[in-house]
């Protein structure tokens, strides 16, 4: 322990800005017989290193810190030593609704491991579920750089990425040899050059290759970053789609949920909502990020987001509650228990997060965690799915 006070200290002085990678490879290195000692211990980890990760990640530029830690993260698995996790009776946090299964109710949304590199750490960190994607059938760069912004003061990020990641069949391949365990999504998005006749086809295509090895799929048309794609969500194009992905739903049963955007007036959202249930999917992801034009091009997420996103989960929510068997995924903005908890006093469940785990760190899980705990002590209630079932109490809280 003492030894690794003393890297972590000497971690902070350096300059991470030159050559961050092969420092911090480096640095890893001589960290790497230290992961293993520890990880020949079964206990709950205490040991939070995120606060100097992210020091020296918020160095860089943003788009380069993400490369980088992905990079790490996949070369050195052993790394979630070196983050808190506290062992969890499994009965206690899982939730289960609509074909959908979690140990824990909050998961990584997607984007953050788009290429599905990194399963394994978001696992072992007691994330509930882990979105890799989104997924293109084809491989493709995405926008041109730069692409991704913080706003640290704002605990916000804005992105125009256009769906850069390695492709259906790269991706694929390594979900195929991954070991996990965890409840693993795949979202699944079109090609940029794939004219509009040809993305139900392409929807229908991705579904098709992931459902044998996913325990959800997500159609996102909700993406601000790719020409058009939000056209989708309306009416006949939206049902084009979901016809096409249809004939293969009946071969696979592997749930689908849509994730849609925030930008939407209530007319569009009762619309997409009832189109949703019309299809049978298992429910809707609200919500991607959302366009504020004084920050510029591209999607705003985090705390710039929280509030038009939790109107649209509202909504949803409300359209949806004589309907046990549909989803509203939440995801938008969270960055403490009291949202989360307000979202399940409104009726929902399960809840993604990806901008407050780039500020927060795996600590969010274990604060949430130690947050269900209280509450399932004071209401005296021995699961979360327990008291989720029980509105009245719930809203005494
Ligand atoms: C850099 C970045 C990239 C993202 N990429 C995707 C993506 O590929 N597909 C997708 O459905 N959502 C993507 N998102 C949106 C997130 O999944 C999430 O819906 C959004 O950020 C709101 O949640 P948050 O406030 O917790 O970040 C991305 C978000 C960020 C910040």
């Amino acid at each position: 322990m003492v030894r690794i006070h003393h890297f972590i200290l000497s971690l902070k002085r350096r300059d991470y800005n030159a050559q961050y990678y092969d420092h911090l490879c480096h640095d890893f290195l001589l960290l790497k017989d230290l992961i293993e000692v520890c990880s020949c211990f079964d206990y709950d980890r205490k040991m939070n290193f995120y606060p100097q990760f992210k020091n020296m990640a918020f160095q860089l530029d943003p788009e380069r810190a993400h490369e980088c830690s992905l990079k790490i993260l996949e070369r050195f698995p052993g790394i979630f030593h070196l983050f808190p996790y506290r062992k969890r009776e499994a009965y206690k946090y899982s939730l289960n609704r609509s074909g959908l299964n979690w140990p824990f109710p909050v998961g990584l949304a997607a984007g953050l491991d788009k290429d599905a590199r990194a399963i394994s750490f978001f696992e072992n960190i007691g994330m509930g579920s882990i979105e890799v994607g989104t997924v293109t059938l084809l491989p493709q760069e995405g926008n041109p750089r730069p692409r991704m912004w913080r706003y640290p003061q704002e605990t916000s990020l804005r992105n125009s990425m256009g769906f850069p990641n390695q492709g259906s069949q790269i991706i694929l391949e390594r979900i195929k040899k991954s070991k996990h365990q965890i409840n693993l999504g795949v979202n699944i998005g079109k090609n940029k050059q794939t004219s509009k006749e040809q993305t139900s086809k392409e929807y229908a295509k991705l579904y098709s290759l992931f459902a044998p090895y996913a325990d959800y799929l997500t159609i996102n048309i909700s993406s601000p970053n790719t020409p058009g794609l939000r056209d989708f969500q309306q009416g006949d194009l939206l049902k084009e789609i979901l016809q096409e992905v249809q004939k293969e739903r009946e071969r696979f049963r592997t749930p689908l949920l849509l994730k849609i955007a925030p930008d939407l007036d209530e007319t569009q959202v009762k619309q997409l909502i009832k189109t949703s249930q019309d299809f049978q999917l298992n429910g809707v992801i609200a919500t991607n990020t959302t366009r504020i034009s004084e920050y510029g091009e591209g999607g705003i997420s985090g705390s710039l987001l929280y509030n038009k996103a939790r109107d649209i989960r509202n909504l949803c929510l409300n359209e949806t509650k004589d309907n046990p068997d549909f989803s509203i995924v939440g995801v938008g903005g969270f960055e403490n228990f009291e949202q989360i908890l307000d979202f399940w006093k409104n009726g929902g469940a399960f809840v993604q997060v990806y901008t407050a785990f780039i500020y927060q760190g795996p600590q969010l899980l274990v604060d949430i965690e130690k947050k269900i705990d209280s509450l399932l002590l004071k209401s005296r209630c021995s699961s979360l799915e327990e008291l989720l079932s029980n509105k009245k109490l719930l809203q005494k809280l």
